[in-house]
């Protein structure tokens, strides 16, 4: 079993990024900006805002975080995209999800113009991604996949079954596995909450992507001998032996898996930081376009 170490590889990326910085920066271009908003205080939101934050500035771009309050309406927080819109120094924007009910996600992601939606999500970069056409993917799939490939795992005529259909990971990585790209060509199964049979379909999987956000919901009967396995699950769970008071659980029951596995992404350290990788990406792509 080897590890797919996401640190280490967005560790890599990170550096390739503040290269590509400093050459456009000596060539007399300006730092690639991100602008980011929270809405409301939700620890796990927060931390990953800060995360994406602090790693905007260890690669030498600009960073932007605009907070509001829990109960803002909604017509406020649009017009805070709007004026990141329109706001000629700033790149890329991402609204962290999820946002509070009173507030519709699809009204705010497709309020923020395409050109800035470096998390992939507007409906032109979505529509854009199905016909592969050049576009922002999605963060964390695009992530999954530079991991993929920067492991060399072989995809091409491989069964991938993914379990979790949500708009910013399921859906969009089933999607990408049977692309007919360098990582894709797979033979997808996209498994949900209605599946009937689903341990029989994870068994027959040569590639599995667990994306449900079920601590330990995927057991060592699920997965077939030598499976690539990829977990993208971040759930905080109550732990009386740290600190915080909590720690974090993938949706894969990780001792028991891995040592059937020929990959697996552990928890932390596998795709969380591969997200935040692929975000600055998208920034820097957005920069250099702008
Ligand atoms: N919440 C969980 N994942 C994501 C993500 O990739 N982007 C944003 N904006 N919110 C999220």
């Amino acid at each position: 079993m080897q590890l797919l170490d996401g640190k280490l590889t967005s560790n890599t990326l990170k550096d390739e990024i503040a290269v590509e910085v400093s050459a456009m920066l000596a060539s007399g271009g300006k730092k690639p900006h991100l602008a980011a908003i929270l809405v409301g205080s939700d620890g796990a939101s927060e931390t990953y805002v800060n995360a994406k934050v602090k790693a905007c500035e260890k690669v030498g771009f600009d960073s932007t975080l605009v907070r509001l309050e829990a109960d803002v309406s909604e017509e406020i927080l649009l017009n805070e995209v709007r004026k990141i819109n329109e706001n000629p120094a700033i790149d890329g924007l991402i609204v962290q999800l999820p946002l509070p009910k009173h507030i519709s996600e699809i009204k705010v992601t497709e309020t923020i113009i395409p050109e800035k939606d470096v998390d992939g999500f507007h409906p032109v970069n979505l529509g854009r991604m199905m016909l592969n056409l050049p576009s922002f993917l999605p963060a964390t799939p695009a992530g999954i996949l530079e991991l993929l490939d920067r492991y060399d795992i072989e995809t091409s005529g491989k069964h991938c079954v993914v379990i979790g259909r949500s708009h910013i990971v399921g859906s969009p990585m089933s999607i990408l596995m049977a692309r007919n790209t360098k990582v894709g060509n797979c033979t997808v199964t996209l498994t949900h909450s209605r599946t009937t049979n689903l341990k029989e379909i994870s068994r027959s999987a040569d590639i599995l992507i667990v994306a449900l956000g079920k601590p330990e919901f995927v057991t060592e009967d699920m997965v077939k001998e030598g499976a690539v396995v990829v977990d993208v699950g971040i759930t905080r769970v109550k732990s009386d032996k740290t600190k915080s008071g909590w720690k974090l659980k993938g949706d894969v029951a990780f001792d028991e898996v891995a040592p059937k596995c020929s990959f697996i992404t552990p928890v932390p350290g596998g795709v969380g930081p591969m997200t935040i990788a692929s975000l600055l990406k998208n920034t820097l792509k957005s920069a250099k376009q702008s």
